[in-house]
């Protein structure tokens, strides 16, 4: 028996892998894209691909994960073969990558944190705009915060995976959602709050076109993290106990929970003081400021407490999207080089922190780092996101739907006949065909957008 450290309970292994799926995604892409695209009417299509795609595509990174017990670009080798080795590559070094600038915008939260206490948060439309361009194009502050950041991250990273990740998940996992009530309760008791809830639940299915459903895809995938080595990396340190289906359901579920309750953290807010919402990076750091100063001027104290519970609660959901972010890596360098895990997550944290202040210094203007009109930290979220992300999905769903040996793929699914395989059929014929063509054509898609 190998001596890998492994997640302690269920519970852990719920809670870290759902840490992982929510993150800033859930909050600046999901509500928004949800509301414009047809409310209940999107929500249940995007179920349906968390369904038919997401979860097939999760159960099959469990089970390399488990199977091989090693880093992801070794779990491939070791399964496969070296062919099959470059997929498990690029999933690292998609991880590695999406670190790099994921730890930028997680350390704007910190930022913002601290601007809400400090009163800064305060003016019209104009001055949000003006703040936050102001802030991410200064060469020091942002990247003060990201180092920040990171240092947390790697605090957790070096406790290992029960006293590191396991732990903090089981304190940040239940604070975030305590925050998102707070806050959701706050929003949907403003006045007027009720056109917000109908922006983002009425059905409409006339809005429903192929595009929506392609983006409703790509969307899942991005949420549950998929492709990006992490649930890979989590799933080598589960126990042969864990019953992979129900986890990925389970984790599916908490992901689609924080993003609908989401939703009704902004709409509410965003509808009662007649801002228009949108979606990114100024969703969270240009119009919600505004929009809660807005909405509890009436109250200005109750106003800063929801905002700084907002970010909160954005460091929350970053925090542990990075910290499994940050393990990919990790585990890989520390298995590959023979080194300690210390040595390793320094390594991490010092090579994805260095890249990552030219991601930052790319937004001040700083013009050899902007190619053909798109910054660095453009460059590596699209590469990531939209390249690398559904190559690496897409082979992970062939290796394990045609060429891994159906008995393996059966073992794991049932854990060694232990469990029910009612459902072994459906998944297998998702991994094998459903998942595969709908990865393909959000990939053609996206690149021909
Ligand atoms: N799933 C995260 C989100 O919804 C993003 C993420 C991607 C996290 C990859 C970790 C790894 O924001």
């Amino acid at each position: 028996m190998s001596e890998r450290a492994n997640f302690k309970n269920t519970l852990g292994i719920i809670l870290a892998t759902a840490g992982s799926a929510v993150g800033l995604g859930n909050v600046w892409r999901f509500p928004y894209i949800a509301g414009e695209n047809g409310g209940a009417s999107y929500i249940i299509i995007y179920i349906i691909c968390v369904l038919l795609l997401g979860i097939p595509c999760m159960v099959s990174e469990f089970i390399i994960g488990r199977h091989s017990a090693s880093n992801t670009a070794r779990a491939y080798n070791k399964m496969g073969n070296r062919w099959w080795g470059i997929v498990g590559l690029l999933s690292v070094a998609t991880g590695f990558l999406i670190t790099c600038y994921y730890v930028i915008v997680s350390g704007w939260c910190f930022q913002y944190m601290y601007a809400t206490l400090a009163g800064e948060l305060n003016g019209n439309a104009d001055y949000y705009i003006q703040y936050f361009n102001d802030f991410s194009s200064n060469p020091w502050k942002p990247v003060v915060c990201a180092v920040a950041f990171m240092a947390v991250t790697h605090f957790v990273i070096i406790h290992g995976i029960r006293g590191g990740i396991e732990r903090a998940s089981k304190v940040l996992m239940p604070a975030l959602f305590v925050l998102l009530l707070v806050i959701v309760v706050s929003s949907c008791m403003l006045p007027g709050a009720s056109k917000g809830i109908e922006f983002l639940l009425f059905p409409d299915f006339s809005k429903i076109n192929a595009n929506v459903f392609l983006d409703a895809m790509g969307q899942s995938f991005y949420s549950l993290s998929i492709g990006m080595g992490c649930i890979c990396t989590y799933a080598s340190y589960f126990s042969r106990r864990t019953n992979l289906s129900r986890s990925a359901i389970q984790i599916s579920v908490i992901d689609c929970m924080v993003a609908i309750l989401a939703g009704l953290m902004i709409f509410p807010a965003a509808f009662s003081v007649g801002v228009q919402p949108d979606s990114g990076p100024s969703l969270i750091y240009i119009t919600l400021p505004n929009v809660f100063q807005q909405a509890f001027s009436a109250a200005p104290f109750v106003g800063k407490v929801v905002s700084f519970a907002f970010y909160a609660l954005m460091s929350l959901a970053a925090l542990t999207s990075l910290i499994s972010l940050h393990e990919v890596s990790t585990a890989f360098f520390q298995e590959e080089l023979k080194i300690s895990r210390r040595v390793s997550a320094l390594i991490v944290s010092c090579g994805t922190g260095f890249i990552g202040i030219f991601c930052s210094l790319s937004l001040g203007g700083v013009d050899w780092l902007t190619f053909n009109g798109m910054t660095m930290f453009d460059i590596f979220d699209f590469v990531t996101g939209q390249i690398f992300l559904p190559i690496v999905g897409f082979f992970a769903c062939l290796f394990i739907g045609w060429y891994v040996p159906k008995s393996v793929v059966r073992d794991e699914f049932t854990n060694w006949g232990t469990l029910k395989d009612s459902l072994f059929g459906l998944f297998l014929f998702c991994v094998r065909f459903i998942c595969p063509t709908g990865i393909l054509a959000v990939f053609v898609n996206q690149l021909l957008s």
